[in-house]
């Protein structure tokens, strides 16, 4: 005898725009967003990131709202029953699949930024010198027993938060942890632009150089819209499944983008004025993360508890982000193959162990397994390649394409209007012609360039 359960949503809109943009916040806006606004251009990049977020990203947001919000439906059964019989429902499975290789690594890093958090809370960078940041950093990656542990711990609060369910876990924590993650990283913004010499770090992040704007630098701020905003996925499918019934998705969708890119800014606004202070390189990705903040904060009055904050803020962005990862095939797993959540969440966090754990033994050449290679990249890279430049925007490609061809105007109108309850009219054919040409075109131009067939 099957059961049919009443089938959970968010309770209300706010809970609604804090759960997406919990999504959307993570370790992207921490390092990724300030590293390549301050390497492309500064102002210049932010001005096509921003063209990026408007042409493709939340026309493919606002797609991927209306599969979930009208199925109500897990990302492989809502294509099943938009498209019934068709194979549009790969694009649900190769979503499931995606969430699941981000996590193999993404889990890895954030096992690192639980560990360090750990280590603020600890005192263990109280004084460090730019070598025992460096010493402390390697000892972390290379495990390679600890960095597991820590992969471990994540998957655990994970799993278990999104137990409880919709409601009780994402909902409660994302609206808890949201606005908190908010005011430590204007804390971390207020001591950051108070430093001596800090406004060459405000300057590497806003000045406008088009000069520096080149064609690789645009194909970066596409990718970096899609990553940023969880696209392509199955992501905003799952959560869009759990919108409230009035909802204004055009509305969430843009507060979530301004909000997520406000993020970012404040991110890169804490970090470039203190490593300027400091006189430190802007060097790129998770060293910068890793290595410099402790330095840094470490030599300045209330160093460690501005450590402390920062490495909260950062996990917690961290953690919102992949609540949204996990609750892709945990929504299929439940939905689709008779699980309860729970041996869903069980099952999804050990398969996301085991094979993570390959990520995290190959972070380095050096590591243990750092030898085995695919195409010269060791298992990490090669987790983070498949997923980013390949089954991302050939995910969003498909969501475009469908939405844009094979999808009825009137019911993409009943839906996004609330059942007739707004007047949208007109920017529904802002939203179709996107779709149809100017979004399609871009995906395709970043997918043959991202796998090397296009070269500029
Ligand atoms: N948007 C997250 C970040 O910027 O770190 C990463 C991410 C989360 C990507 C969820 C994809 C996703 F489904």
């Amino acid at each position: 005898m099957s059961v049919v359960k009443k089938r959970e949503t968010f309770s209300s809109g706010l809970a609604v725009f804090f759960a997406t943009l919990g999504s959307a916040v993570g370790l992207g806006n921490i390092w990724k967003f300030p590293y390549l606004t301050g390497q492309n251009g500064g102002g210049a990049f932010l001005l096509v990131y921003f063209c990026c977020i408007l042409f493709v990203g939340l026309p493919i947001m606002l797609s991927e709202f209306y599969i979930g919000r009208k199925t109500r439906k897990n990302a492989v059964g809502a294509l099943e029953q938009l498209k019934p019989g068709t194979s549009w429902k790969n694009i649900g499975l190769m979503g499931v699949s995606a969430a699941c290789i981000i996590m193999f690594f993404y889990s890895c890093v954030a096992g690192w930024v639980y560990f360090y958090l750990f280590k603020a809370i600890v005192g263990d960078f109280v004084g460090v010198t730019l070598e025992v940041a460096k010493a402390q950093f390697g000892a972390v990656i290379m495990g390679p027993l600890s960095p597991i542990i820590w992969q471990f711990i994540v998957l655990a609060v994970v799993a278990g938060i999104l137990t409880m369910g919709v409601k009780q876990g994402i909902e409660k924590i994302t609206k808890t942890l949201m606005p908190l993650l908010f005011v430590l990283i204007v804390i971390c913004d207020i001591r950051a632009l108070t430093l001596p010499g800090a406004a060459e770090g405000v300057k590497f992040l806003f000045h406008v150089d088009f000069g520096q704007l080149s064609a690789a630098a645009i194909l970066a701020a596409l990718g970096l819209a899609f990553f940023k905003l969880s696209l392509g996925m199955g992501t905003m499918m799952t959560y869009g499944s759990y919108f409230t019934e009035d909802n204004n998705m055009f509305t969430t969708a843009l507060k979530v983008a301004l909000s997520d890119t406000l993020v970012s800014m404040l991110a890169g606004l804490a970090i470039f004025p203190t490593v300027f202070s400091f006189g430190m390189e802007p060097t790129a990705g998770p060293g910068l993360l890793f290595m410099t903040i402790p330095l840094v904060f470490s030599q300045m009055p209330l160093g460690n508890i501005l450590l402390i904050a920062f490495f909260f803020l950062t996990a917690i962005a961290a953690t919102t982000a992949m609540l949204s990862l996990v609750e892709v095939p945990i929504a299929y797993l439940s939905e689709e193959r008779g699980m309860s959540r729970k041996s869903a969440a069980i099952l999804t966090a050990t398969i996301m162990f085991v094979v993570g754990i390959l990520a995290t033994l190959s972070v380095d050449k050096a590591s243990v397994l750092g030898h085995i290679t695919f195409f010269g990249m060791g298992f990490f890279d090669l987790f983070d390649y498949i997923s980013s430049n390949i089954l991302l925007p050939i995910g969003g490609l498909l969501i475009a394409l469908m939405m844009g061809y094979s999808i009825k105007r009137e019911e993409v109108v009943t839906e996004l209007s609330n059942n007739g309850k707004m007047k949208v009219a007109a920017l529904v054919n802002v939203y179709f012609f996107l779709i149809r040409y100017v979004t399609p075109l871009l995906l395709i131009v970043v997918f043959l360039s991202s796998i090397g067939v296009l070269k500029f």
